[in-house]
């Protein structure tokens, strides 16, 4: 994507003459109906996730010309609810010689009344540069607000020179908590030796920071690792990461980038510390760059970008005037064998129109409109079943392996693959053009974007030995 820098009444002065784009992206045929997209344009990572005073504040990294003009802002929606969303104008635009090339992504960080937003202004030199070890700064900048729509004045507070001395020119995505009283951020990086890592800087004041330590499995994994998260739930503490690089091992690592967690036993003191192994966070084919944040109420929601960077599927959305969209929203919990594990938030319920339920032994068998749920619990685990979802995406389980298959309707996406040996629930979320599929109450999910005719909607099973009930609920 092209990268050029826009202010804020550049960004206007363009918004106002392209009014019949801005109508024509809301009136595409694959415009969701319950997730977040771009008004117009391109959409990647959510940034800046937060709730104040009740509002949801939900960020995003926006190319509203895209591909026309490739300047990046930071986009956003609010809500109360996760049903009604407002839109409003871009938060952060390329306006400093530090981000001129774009506020990449970044988080949020409150207190005493103070959101601190954290993000990497991109530069990127003109030349004849490699843009790995070179022609490129990583700034990391500070904007804080008190409502979430006016900013302060950015402040730098890290470049280059502050990274540790064997990095590469891709550090990033910086995320800020508070641990034993002091501060810790965390950033992806990708070093000159090609490994990837989360950076741990420490500051007392939120404003200086210095670099401690790097978190790194014990054999490389992967060049680069993009948009770190760290969560804790109970005394259970998590990293998330998205790391470039991974070569694919049979069910394992089939998209291009991966996006998961590791456990992490760490006191924030000393040196020591030990990540777990890492578990993929989805097992479809369009889901990256997740964050994490706590609400008011204390919940651990997710939203992550419903796509992955250079996978090289067609996007059909892209001739009605916008490209790529958010995951719904999920909570995430840990589950008795200590997974980290999400479900959709409880808020969806109110998408809900109209119900049926029924026994899986009666069959399921009905036509559906694009916009449902439907929850298949199964007394006993299940045996062989092949569910049909849409017009033709399909869902089988067989020997221990859950496969989806969207060949006939995923514009170059094709089959994933999982082993699941219990299978005891399902609950899908399907949407105009995504199905989101979550496995076991969360345990795995599928994400995928799929673009169907939209004519010949059914939901149809064939099972053998498969007992327990199932609920559908239509959205429209
Ligand atoms: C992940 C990412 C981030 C970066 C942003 C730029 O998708 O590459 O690492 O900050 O997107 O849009």
């Amino acid at each position: 994507m092209v990268k050029s820098p826009m202010k804020k009444d550049v960004y206007r002065k363009n918004f106002e003459e392209r009014q019949d784009w801005y109508q024509k992206a809301q009136k595409d045929s694959f415009r969701l109906k319950y997730h977040i997209q771009p008004p117009m344009g391109w959409l990647n990572d959510p940034n800046g996730l937060c709730q104040k005073d009740g509002v949801y504040h939900i960020y995003f990294q926006y190319c509203p010309f895209y591909p026309e003009l490739g300047s990046i802002f930071w986009g956003h929606m609010t809500t109360k609810d996760f049903l009604h969303y407002e839109e409003h104008e871009p938060a952060l635009y390329s306006d400093t010689k530090w981000d001129c090339n774009g506020p990449y992504s970044g988080s949020a960080y409150q207190e005493n009344g103070m959101i601190y937003f954290f993000y990497t202004g991109n530069v990127r030199y003109e030349g004849d540069y490699n843009y790995v070890t070179d022609g490129r700064e990583q700034n990391t900048i500070l904007v804080t607000s008190e409502d979430g729509f006016a900013f302060s004045g950015k402040q730098l507070l890290m470049k280059n020179e502050d990274y540790p001395a064997d990095m590469s020119r891709h550090v990033r995505d910086p995320q800020v908590f508070r641990e034993n009283d002091r501060y810790f951020m965390i950033q992806g990086a990708r070093s000159i030796q090609d490994e990837g890592s989360i950076l741990l800087f420490e500051s007392e004041d939120l404003i200086h920071w210095s670099y401690k330590l790097r978190f790194q499995p014990g054999k490389p994994f992967g060049y680069m690792w993009e948009c770190p998260n760290y969560l804790k739930i109970g005394e259970r503490k998590f990293l998330f990461t998205c790391p470039q690089g991974v070569p694919r091992d049979d069910y394992e690592f089939a998209n291009v980038y991966q996006c998961g967690w590791f456990s992490l036993d760490y006191d924030f003191k000393g040196e020591d510390y030990r990540l777990g192994e890492f578990h993929s966070l989805d097992r479809g084919f369009d889901f990256y760059a997740p964050q994490v944040f706590q609400d008011e109420a204390g919940r651990w929601i997710l939203l992550g970008w419903m796509a992955i960077p250079d996978s090289g599927y067609e996007e059909p959305t892209l001739a009605g005037g916008w490209i790529h969209a958010l995951t719904i929203p999920r909570e995430l919990y840990v589950n008795e064998a200590g997974l980290l594990c999400q479900r959709p938030l409880k808020e969806l319920e109110g998408l809900r129109k109209t119900a049926v339920k029924g026994t899986l032994r009666e069959g399921l068998n009905r036509e559906t409109s694009p916009c449902f749920e439907l929850k298949i619990l199964m007394d006993k685990a299940a045996g062989e079943f092949a569910l049909k979802l849409r017009e033709s995406a399909v869902l089988t389980y067989r020997d221990g392996v859950l496969r989806l298959d969207v060949t006939g309707c995923g514009s170059g996406r094709t089959v994933r693959r999982l082993k699941v040996e219990e299978l005891w629930k399902l609950q899908i979320f399907s949407d105009t053009s995504s199905l989101e599929i979550f496995v076991n109450d969360g345990a795995d999910v599928f994400t995928t974007r799929v673009y169907d005719s939209m004519e010949d909607l059914r939901i149809s099973l064939e099972a053998v030995e498969l007992f327990g009930d199932w609920e559908y609920y239509s959205f429209e």
